[in-house]
C-alpha cells in the first residue's frame, strides 16, 4: 500500500482516520476525495494540510462521478480505496431517502467498478452496526448474521455491503468491511446526538431526547474505531467483515446524564420529545473477532463521552459557525414541530 484514496475524508471519522494514516505510515500518500456536502469541511483537515504538504492531497469530487473517480485513480496511481463517503444521519434519511440511495448505494457501486477496472485495487468499506437492524434480548450481532436494516440510512448501507461482498465473490476484488458502532469525538457534525446535546447544553438549550430515552447504543471513541479500521485494512482477512465497537451499550438517558455531569449542567435541560419514526431500540455488537485480531479500545463509552464533551467545550471555533449556518434550517425542520412529551414516555 502506498497511495490511499480516502473518500469522505473531510467528514468526521474520515478526517480522524487520515490523521492516523499520515502519522503512522511515513511512506503513505493520502488522497482525500470528498464532495464537501454540508458534513464535509476543509477545516477538519487544515492542520493536516499544513503538516503534510507532500503526502496529503485533497480532491473535491463526488463518488457518483465515475469519470472523476477513474481519472483521480490514474493521476495519483491509487492502489487502495477506503470508502467513508456517505450520507450518514438517520434523521436526514427519514426526510430525504433518495440522497442516501444515491451516495451510499450508487456511489459504492461506482467505486467498486472503478477499483475493479483499475486492476482489482484493495478496497475497504466503512459500514455500520445499523445494518443488523435492532437487536432483541441479549443477542449480540456477529459478522455472519443476516442484515436486517430498518431505516433508509441502514438500508442503503446494507445494500453497499452486499455490493462489496458481491464484487469479492464475483470478480475477486480484495475487499474487507468494518461495521462500526456509534462513533463520538472531535469534528462530529452537531446533528448526531452527542455533539448536538453538548452544543445545546453549552447554550442552555433543551436536550430533545427521543421517546423514553431507553434506546441502547455503544458509544465508541473515534480514534479507537480508526485504529480498528487500520488493523482490518492491513491485517484483515480478504473477503471478511469485522464489527468494531466497545461491546458495551448504555441507554441514551444514561449517556445524557454523563454528558450533563461532565458539563456541570442540570438534568432539567432534558426534554422528552416525540420519538423518531422506526427508531431502532438497541444495537449490540459482538466484537470478539476484532479482539482476536489484536485490537482493543482505549476508551470505555463513559470515557469517550467525557473526552468528547471536553473537545466541544474547548473548540467553539469549530462548531459555532456550523450551528449558525445550514444547520439552523435543519434543526427547525426536525425539531420545531416535534411534540414535547409531558413526562418520560
Ligand atoms: P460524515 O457525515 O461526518 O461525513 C461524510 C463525508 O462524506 C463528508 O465529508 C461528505 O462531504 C462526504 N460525502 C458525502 N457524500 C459524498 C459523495 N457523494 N461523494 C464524495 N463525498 C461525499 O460521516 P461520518 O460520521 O464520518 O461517517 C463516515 C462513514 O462511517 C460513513 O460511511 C458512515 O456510514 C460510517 N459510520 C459512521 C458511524 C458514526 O457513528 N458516525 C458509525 C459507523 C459507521
Ligand atoms: P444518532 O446520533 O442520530 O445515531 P444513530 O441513530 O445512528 O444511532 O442517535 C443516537 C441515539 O440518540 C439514537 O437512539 C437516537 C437518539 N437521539 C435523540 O434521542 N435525540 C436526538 O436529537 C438525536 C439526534 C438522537
Amino acid at each position: 500500500m502506498q497511495n490511499i484514496f480516502v473518500t469522505g475524508g473531510a467528514g468526521f471519522i474520515g478526517c480522524n482516520f487520515v490523521r492516523l494514516l499520515l502519522a503512522k505510515y511515513p511512506d503513505y500518500r493520502v488522497i482525500v476525495y470528498d464532495k464537501l456536502t454540508y458534513a464535509g469541511r476543509l477545516e477538519n483537515l487544515q492542520d493536516v494540510a499544513a503538516q503534510y504538504p507532500d503526502r496529503y492531497t485533497f480532491v473535491q469530487g463526488d463518488i457518483c462521478d465515475a469519470d472523476k473517480v477513474n481519472e483521480t485513480f490514474q493521476r495519483y496511481d491509487v492502489d487502495t480505496v477506503v470508502n467513508f463517503a456517505a450520507e450518514s444521519h438517520v434523521d436526514r434519511s427519514i426526510l430525504d431517502p433518495e440522497a442516501f440511495l444515491r451516495t451510499d448505494v450508487m456511489g459504492t457501486y461506482i467505486l467498486l467498478e472503478a477499483a475493479r477496472k483499475a486492476g482489482n485495487l484493495r478496497y475497504h468499506q466503512i459500514s455500520t452496526d445499523e445494518v443488523y437492524g435492532h437487536i432483541h434480548g441479549d443477542h449480540k450481532s456477529v459478522e455472519t448474521d443476516n442484515l436486517a436494516p430498518r431505516s433508509p440510512y441502514a438500508a442503503s448501507k446494507a445494500s453497499g455491503d452486499h455490493f462489496v461482498n458481491a464484487y469479492h465473490i464475483t470478480y475477486g476484488l480484495p475487499i474487507t468491511i468494518s461495521r462500526g458502532a456509534n462513533n463520538i469525538g472531535p469534528f462530529q457534525y452537531p446533528e448526531k446526538v452527542i455533539p448536538l446535546f453538548v452544543t445545546n447544553a453549552l447554550q442552555d438549550m433543551r436536550l430533545p431526547v427521543y421517546g423514553d430515552g431507553q434506546q441502547m447504543r455503544d458509544y465508541q471513541y473515534v480514534m479507537d474505531h480508526c485504529q480498528g479500521i487500520d488493523l482490518v485494512l492491513h491485517k484483515g482477512v480478504i473477503g471478511e467483515s469485522y464489527n468494531i465497537g466497545t461491546g458495551f451499550e448504555m441507554t441514551n438517558l444514561a449517556m445524557v446524564e454523563i454528558l450533563l455531569d461532565e458539563l456541570g449542567k442540570p438534568r432539567s435541560l432534558i426534554q422528552h420529545v416525540e420519538d423518531r419514526q422506526g427508531h431502532d431500540r438497541r444495537y449490540s455488537l459482538d466484537v470478539r473477532k476484532m479482539l482476536s485480531l489484536g485490537w482493543e479500545p482505549d476508551y470505555s463509552p463513559e470515557e469517550a463521552i467525557r473526552a468528547t464533551v471536553r473537545w466541544y467545550v474547548d473548540n467553539r471555533w469549530w462548531w459555532e459557525p456550523i450551528r449558525s449556518g445550514e444547520f439552523q434550517a435543519y434543526y427547525d425542520r426536525v425539531y420545531s414541530q416535534r411534540a414535547v412529551l409531558p413526562t418520560a414516555a
